[in-house]
């Protein structure tokens, strides 16, 4: 991707970039929908990264070309909000410059990427802290990893208005190779845990616009569940935070579908605590187990998987594989499959043949490869 973004600069701008900024895509291996609420995260740097490379333009102004769109765009970026890629790329350098990071020479980027959108692999994400390096490295600054994904967070959810949690700008920035990252969005406590399974990554191919209103309807019920409970427990600051000893209380103190919404959460919340500590015994028959009931979770009491996602994981299950989940927000998107690694082939074979009876079409079957987090890019050539 750094030859591909270098190559679109020269192009369209007629000279060679001067720095740039890399940040991977990631799959989320459990803890799903809990860190608005509040609760831990299990997600992976995957190998799909965007690159940005970065020059200088002119005071005030950034212009943007990527492979995705193709067409050059300019905006002034103290002035304006800026749309699409765009949109990302303003707020990105507003908060950059909100910490100190001054943008004196304007900006001229050029944006390559494998990270597919809408496919729940974090592309938003992953185009915002790689942003937030190539513009940094552009102002002479070496951006903390711990700031950058601050940086990329606010600029989503404050800039772009997507209400989106803290998980997906944390992994890009703080991924390991071979590590999944336990994140507990409640403190920001982090702990890189090893990763030795074997993962299928298959993209349903489906992707939803009902995903980003459903997102932003699940966050006003979580909301809602959490004014109601603290009717008893007025110190309750997130619904992940409810004592899973307390449960059954949920019964009598929310209405049905507030109180799913309230068990997914809390019950998600300790299986993901529960599948870093296995991981870390390197137990991954019991986690593959705990994937299993995290999908169960998504589907009966979070509602935000589809019947794509629910065939691949079945079809898994029959297959023998040790654990299968929806990944990311839901509601279409990927899903990733955990096997030992000489049963890929048949695994393979026997979801591609459900899927393809029921739906009629072949979802996208890839092995899954992890990736490191964001880093500043050379460029290619300079020095050999
Ligand atoms: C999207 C959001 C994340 C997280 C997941 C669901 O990817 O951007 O913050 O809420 O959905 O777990």
């Amino acid at each position: 991707m750094t030859r591909e973004a270098t190559a679109l600069f020269r192009q369209t701008f007629d000279a060679a970039p001067s720095v740039g900024g890399s940040a991977p895509g990631r799959v989320n291996l459990i803890g799903e929908h809990t860190d608005y609420n509040g609760g831990p995260v299990l997600p992976m740097a995957i190998a799909r990264r965007t690159v940005v490379m970065a020059g200088p333009g002119q005071p005030g102004v950034i212009e943007v070309i990527s492979t995705r769109d193709g067409e050059r765009r300019r905006v002034e970026f103290r002035r304006e909000a800026g749309t699409g890629t765009t949109g990302f790329v303003v707020g990105v350098a507003r908060a950059l410059e909100r910490q100190g990071i001054a943008l004196a020479a304007g900006a001229r980027l050029a944006i390559a990427s494998d990270v597919p959108v809408g496919a729940g692999l974090a592309s938003s994400a992953a185009l915002t802290v790689s942003t937030a390096y190539a513009l940094a490295a552009l102002a002479g600054k070496k951006l903390p990893a711990k700031l950058a994904w601050v940086v990329g967070y606010q600029a989503e959810h404050d800039h772009v208005g997507v209400r989106c949690g803290t998980m997906d700008q944390t992994i890009a920035a703080l991924g390991k190779r071979g590590h999944a990252l336990l994140l507990e969005c409640s403190s920001g406590a982090t702990q890189q845990i090893p990763f030795t399974g074997t993962l299928l990554l298959v993209d349903t191919g489906v992707r939803h616009d009902l995903a980003h209103s459903a997102f932003n309807t699940r966050r006003a019920e979580c909301e809602a569940a959490v004014a109601k409970l603290r009717e008893v427990h007025p110190g309750l600051r997130w619904l992940a935070l409810w004592p899973a000893t307390e449960m059954s209380r949920l019964a009598s103190l929310l209405p049905a579908t507030l109180r799913a919404r309230a068990r997914h959460v809390v019950g998600e919340s300790m299986r993901t605590r529960a599948a870093a500590r296995l991981l870390e015994r390197g137990r991954l028959g019991n986690f593959g187990r705990l994937m299993y009931q995290s999908h169960e979770s998504c589907r009966r009491l979070y509602e935000c998987s589809a019947p794509e996602l629910d065939l691949v994981v079945q079809a898994a299950k029959r297959a023998g594989a040790m654990g299968a989940r929806m990944t990311g927000a839901g509601w279409g998107g990927a899903a990733l499959v955990l096997i030992r690694p000489r049963d890929a082939e048949y695994v393979s074979g026997i979801i591609r043949k459900a899927f393809e009876r029921r739906f009629g079409r072949t979802p996208a079957i890839t092995g899954l490869e992890g990736g490191a987090g964001a880093r500043v890019e050379r460029i290619p050539g300079a020095n050999g």
